[in-house]
């Protein structure tokens, strides 16, 4: 059997940082309003300021404009709170993205409900996410949906086409990742299983499927035998692991060199899956500035 197809998320993230730049530029010819992006860092996790920064940097080269917030460990959940209401009423600010985790005296689903639901471009507001939940099979993505889960649905689009009647196991239930990945490719008409730590017999189940999504946080946790032959496998795993020398590298949730061998498409890591997300980021801004001038979403 051939080596699987890389589905490349560089690529594919460059096309589509393309594609809503120009949207950015269209949006400030027809109306004057360019959006903004305003990003929310409480505390100073190492690779939360990598991606806060990485945020900052793709929405000012894509013409809009970028606020940077970056508050104290100490900061209470009140203050946290007046920002958000402050950021809440700014009509130069079309997405508000507060940066994950939190630091523990804060009460994270309190701030996520505070987001106003039409500036949630994380798509985490219990608003938001009910209505991924409850969204029919051909009804548009009229409103903000998680990054990384939409940038998992966009690759596997484009590397599959149609994905209506294949199964599809994702491995993982988080709020973040596992259930909207499991939600949009429901609306896609996939069969869809949501697998987990408690499942039995995972390889087994892993083994029916024609598209696997892996979000489980456990370097190379998906062995070769486990992947059917030919099926697309989404990696969205992110984990630095010691390459000797005190050196590190990142790798994914999935033996790569196994599943190559085996599956049919497959994403690397880095470059896979990972680029997606700050661009999806972006797409879900400039929908939200579209909102704000009274223009209907657009596909880009
Ligand atoms: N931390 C890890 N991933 C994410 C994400 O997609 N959004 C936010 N806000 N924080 C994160």
């Amino acid at each position: 059997m051939a080596e699987a197809k890389l589905i490349d998320g560089k690529v594919f993230a460059a096309g589509l940082r393309a594609r809503v730049g120009a949207g950015v530029a269209e949006l400030h010819a027809v109306t004057g309003i360019k959006p903004g992006l305003a990003t929310v860092l409480v505390g100073d996790d190492a690779a939360s300021q990598v991606y806060v920064k990485s945020k900052g940097r793709v929405a000012a080269e894509l013409g809009m404009a970028s606020f940077d917030h970056r508050l104290p460990a100490s900061t209470t959940e009140l203050e946290l709170l007046q920002l958000i209401t402050r950021l809440n009423k700014d009509p130069a600010v079309h997405g508000i993205l507060v940066q994950l985790p939190l630091p523990k005296h804060i009460v994270t689903p309190d701030i996520l409900l505070a987001v106003d639901p039409d500036k949630d471009v994380d798509g985490f507001h219990p608003m938001n996410v009910g209505r991924l939940g409850s969204i029919a099979s051909g009804a548009p993505l009229d409103f903000p949906v998680p990054c990384t889960p939409l940038g998992c649905s966009m690759l596997l689009a484009d590397a599959l086409g149609a994905l209506s009647g294949r199964h599809a196991v994702v491995l993982g239930r988080s709020t973040l990742v596992g259930r909207p990945v499991a939600q949009l490719l429901l609306k896609a008409d996939c069969t869809v299983t949501i697998a987990h730590s408690r499942t039995r017999d995972l390889p087994a189940l892993c083994r029916t499927a024609d598209i696997l999504v892996v979000a489980i946080g456990k370097p190379a946790f998906v062995r070769g035998d486990w992947i059917k032959p030919g099926a697309a496998v989404i990696d969205v795993g992110i984990n630095r692991i010691s390459a000797g020398d005190s050196k590190t590298r990142l790798v994914g949730d999935v033996a790569f060199d196994e599943a190559r061998a085996v599956a049919g498409h497959l994403t690397p890591v880095p470059g896979g899956v990972g680029p997606m997300t700050v661009a999806c980021l972006m797409y879900n801004t400039l929908q939200e500035a579209r909102r704000r001038a009274g223009l209907p979403f657009t596909a880009v």
